[in-house]
């Protein structure tokens, strides 16, 4: 059994792993556009606050669980708290399940825009091509769709099924240097446009005018998202961690590099923005669009050494996708070997395929299929958990953000914060390895009073005020 599980080679590599589960499409797709929509300056503000108060506690809260059962979601919290609670394991598994269904569709697009890039690069971008069209055009090519998300889904087994170590932990530390070192450049190349300047303000500068109720529950909603937390990732990728390991210390790298990774990506879409006349009217109709639409183009058209970083962007993001949908099927895949005594390969496959059926589902239901793409649930039940709306990419959408990672957070704050006692806590963040500024009082009275609160008001604006954190 022992021998299944497996378990990082070394700490680094476990930091590694962790923090490319973190740094995925939301830091680079996702982060950019709601400060964007936000108006930068106080929203970044109150979300490195919210990042700090709220998911590096909780982020510190999961690894606990893993690190002190070794077991991975359902049955690390059925150990550590009560049989219970394996049901917010599963509520995690689930989750995992369902993000890695449309997420991988997502992940597909980057590789065909890294070849349409390279296209453009080697026999010039057409004059007058409108990236616009060619997007709507993809989106709803469904044969297309559907080899793109099939490409990624096997790339996404094939790490996983080769285990903690040799796949999982060999590729992030492969993969995750490269994603650095592609984002510096790009960084370099950025600072150096002429909207550089006008991008770091908007980015940096906080005008508290700006700031409405429902962004500062958007930055919380997003902390979630953007540190994996919530769903029972850590709890997994901590259960594979070794006793020496410092929880604390972890987290806290995991969660600045993430946070790091998302204010260079934001630095760098804004300069291309801010540097192009006009360019920041038009950005921001769509979350898509700024990725897919507005970037391609201004490659060609604005960005020095554009026919280069261009198709480097788009690895990039496959890139940083690959280390974060890996990590979702590992949740779904160590709950079989743990719970159900499957072995490894074929607990891989089992998981990879019964994704894959919701796969084709997202992938066919932005406008390939009428029937795909106009499936909802009507009714108030329908409004409630799906906003109203249709199609499995956009439900499944609604249903993580607004419910299921905010559910799940809440879940392991109480969990940690109430039904775990304090010595119990104590013992796995207090050892020894913990770094000098760590007061663990203060962690508990964030794990018990603060963190609760926040993520509950999620939930409450989203059942009786209507916020859409999707
Ligand atoms: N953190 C990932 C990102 O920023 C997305 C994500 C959310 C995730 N929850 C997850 C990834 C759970 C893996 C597992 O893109």
């Amino acid at each position: 059994m022992q021998q299944q599980r497996g378990t990082w080679s070394s700490n680094l590599g476990f930091i590694f792993a962790a923090t490319g589960s973190a740094i995925g499409l939301g830091n680079l797709w996702k982060f950019p556009f709601i400060t964007w929509e936000n108006q930068g300056g106080a929203f970044v503000l109150v979300y490195l606050i919210c990042i700090a108060a709220v998911g590096l506690p909780i982020m510190m809260a999961e690894l606990l669980i893993g690190r002190k059962t070794q077991k991975s979601s359902v049955g690390a919290l059925k150990d550590a708290v009560g049989p219970l609670w394996r049901y917010v394991g599963a509520w995690g598994v689930l989750g995992a399940f369902i993000l890695l269904s449309y997420y991988t569709v997502i992940a597909g697009w980057s590789l065909f825009y890294f070849a349409k890039t390279v296209g453009w690069s080697l026999n010039g971008f057409p004059p007058g091509f409108s990236t616009g069209a060619l997007f709507g055009d993809f989106v709803a090519d469904g044969a297309l769709q559907l080899g793109l998300s099939a490409a990624f889904s096997l790339a996404t087994v094939s790490v996983v099924y080769f285990g903690v170590k040799q796949g999982i932990e060999r590729i992030a530390r492969l993969l995750l240097p490269v994603l650095f070192v592609l984002l510096l450049l790009m960084l370099f190349s950025a600072l150096g446009m002429k909207g550089s300047g006008e991008a770091l303000a908007f980015i940096f500068r906080p005008n508290f005018a700006e700031l409405e109720p429902a962004s500062i529950l958007e930055a919380l909603g997003h902390s979630f998202f953007t540190l994996s937390v919530g769903m029972g990732v850590m709890i997994t990728y901590g259960s594979y961690i070794d006793r020496t390991q410092s929880v604390v210390k972890a987290s806290a790298v995991i969660v600045m590099l993430d946070t790091l990774i998302a204010l260079v990506a934001t630095v760098i879409m804004f300069s291309v923005i801010f540097s192009v006349e006009g360019m920041a009217q038009e950005v921001g109709a769509s979350t898509v669009g700024m990725l897919f639409i507005s970037l391609p183009e201004l490659f060609y058209s604005e960005v020095p050494f554009g026919a280069l970083l261009g198709p480097l962007f788009y690895v990039l993001i496959a890139l940083a996708a690959l280390t974060s949908t890996m990590s979702m099927l590992e949740v779904v895949t160590a709950y079989l070997i743990d719970e159900r005594g499957f072995e490894r390969r074929r607990a891989t496959l089992t998981c990879g395929g019964g994704v894959f059926v919701f796969t084709i589902l997202a992938a066919l239901s932005l406008g390939a299929v009428p029937v795909v793409t106009q499936m909802e649930i009507p009714g108030a039940m329908g409004r409630l958990l799906f906003g109203g709306k249709a199609g499995w990419f956009s439900m499944a959408d609604h249903f993580i953000s607004n419910w299921m990672l905010p559910t799940g957070g809440l879940a392991i704050t109480i969990a940690v914060g109430w039904f775990m006692t304090r010595e119990a806590t104590e013992a796995e963040l207090v050892d020894g390895a913990e770094p000098e500024w760590f007061r663990f009082g203060m962690w508990r009275f964030f794990i018990r009073y603060l963190a609760p609160a926040a993520v509950a008001s999620i939930i409450i604006a989203v059942m009786f005020f209507g916020v859409d954190f999707s």
